[in-house]
């Protein structure tokens, strides 16, 4: 017990103190052990007494498993009440797969909440407002951007209305992604392609276009250095008219596959994101990377570029309308890692600003398949 002074009821909620601040990083830290590549952001919150001391932890492990909160105040019981909760994301107001937080925070009896982001989403959000009506103290905002950080495509997809767009490609130096008779395996080395693997892990979808999913036969899942199958697999996504061969390896078990007949990116991702998708690891091929950057829904680049030359063969992106150097589209570098003996450069693209589509009037998805 730290014998700090209760809060009177009613008086609106200090800044935070050093404590307050130690325990909302300690809900970071606790979130940041949540999954990566679900549809549901990673969340983290602790509950403390009403003399500070702590008295439950959690963190939410996935879709359809108990939020953050109500894990850390099933641990705290009744120790929670006249207590305070330190939560990464503003406690949800809505019932999905589990019920609103709000409901659970007011029920345990917590005078104060502190969260650091605000919830984006419509349905959950209204949260703070919520228990600020109950009586409850409530300040939101204490180190938001940590906790944006922890889940930037769920926030970035939220604020847009369309999953995020990571396009990842393995370029020669020359700018090929393949050989003139369409081999590219391997441009990169095993580091770079190790690398891949924890971003197809980190994604929910990764999509390519029948170009790459006919030339390659790759089975695009996410697998550990020895081969094997990682447990979270992200969904496959096939984009194209044409069909995929029976045998296909993209039409195996180790992972779902979805084919959409659409060339439009936009239709596309709306149809991920109907699906709950809200970050899509676009794996090219050129075509169809030229089509969604022309489209404006290229919002983040991972380049792997080896010291490798083919002089012929396949460019690493399609036309993209532009003809003169004024033109180029420049992108915002975000950090460059050398892998073994190639480079990877992540780098951010500017995209147009959030919800410029009303949900409302976003167009019907495209017929799918498989
Ligand atoms: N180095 C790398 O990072 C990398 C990555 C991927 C691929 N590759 C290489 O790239 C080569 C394949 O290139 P690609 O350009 O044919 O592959 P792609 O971009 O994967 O596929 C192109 C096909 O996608 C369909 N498509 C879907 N939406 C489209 C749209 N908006 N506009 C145009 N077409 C659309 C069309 O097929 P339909 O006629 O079926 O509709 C089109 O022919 C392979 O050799 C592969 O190895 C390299």
């Amino acid at each position: 017990m730290t014998g700090r002074e209760l809060p009177a009821p009613g008086v609106a909620a200090t800044p935070p103190s050093t404590a307050d601040l130690e325990h909302l990083r300690s809900a970071l830290a606790l979130a940041a052990r949540g999954p990566l590549g679900d549809p549901n952001p990673r969340v983290g919150a602790v509950v403390t007494d009403a003399y500070g001391a702590v008295v439950g932890q959690g963190f939410h492990a996935g879709a359809g498993t108990a939020h953050a909160e109500v894990v850390a105040l099933s641990e705290a019981g009744e120790m929670a009440r006249g207590g305070a909760a330190y939560v990464t994301l503003e406690p949800c107001a809505h019932t999905g797969r589990t019920g609103p937080c709000t409901d659970a925070l007011l029920v345990s009896g917590i005078a104060r909440v502190f969260y650091a982001q605000a919830d984006p989403t419509p349905v959950a959000g209204g949260g703070a407002e919520r228990l600020r009506d109950a009586g409850v103290d409530v300040l939101g905002g204490v180190l938001a951007g940590e906790a944006e950080a922890l889940n930037s495509a769920w926030t970035f997809a939220h604020r847009h209305g369309r999953p995020m767009v990571t396009w990842k490609l393995a370029t020669t130096l020359d700018g090929r992604a393949a050989a003139t008779d369409g081999t590219s395996r391997w441009i990169t080395g095993e580091a770079a392609r190790a690398d891949v693997h924890d971003l197809r892990a980190s994604c929910e979808a990764v999509l390519v276009g029948t170009g790459t999913a006919l030339a390659d036969d790759a089975s695009l899942t996410a697998r550990h250095p020895d081969g094997s199958l990682r447990a979270r697999q992200p969904l496959r996504v096939v984009m194209g008219r044409r069909s995929l061969p029976a045998g296909a390896t993209l039409l195996d078990e180790s992972a779902p596959t979805l084919h959409l007949t659409t060339h439009d990116p936009r239709l596309a991702l709306q149809a991920l994101w109907d699906k709950g998708i809200r970050h899509v690891l676009l794996e090219g091929g050129p075509t169809l990377a030229a089509a969604f950057l022309r489209a404006g829904v290229v919002d983040e680049v991972v380049a792997y570029v080896a010291p490798v030359l083919l002089g012929a063969g396949h460019p690493t992106v399609g036309d993209l309308g532009i003809t003169t150097i004024d033109s180029a589209l420049r992108l915002e570098p975000v950090d460059v890692t050398v892998l073994g003996a190639d480079v990877r450069i992540r780098a951010r693209v500017a995209t147009a600003s959030p919800r410029t589509t009303d949900p409302a009037t976003r167009p019907t998805p495209p017929e799918e398949s498989h």
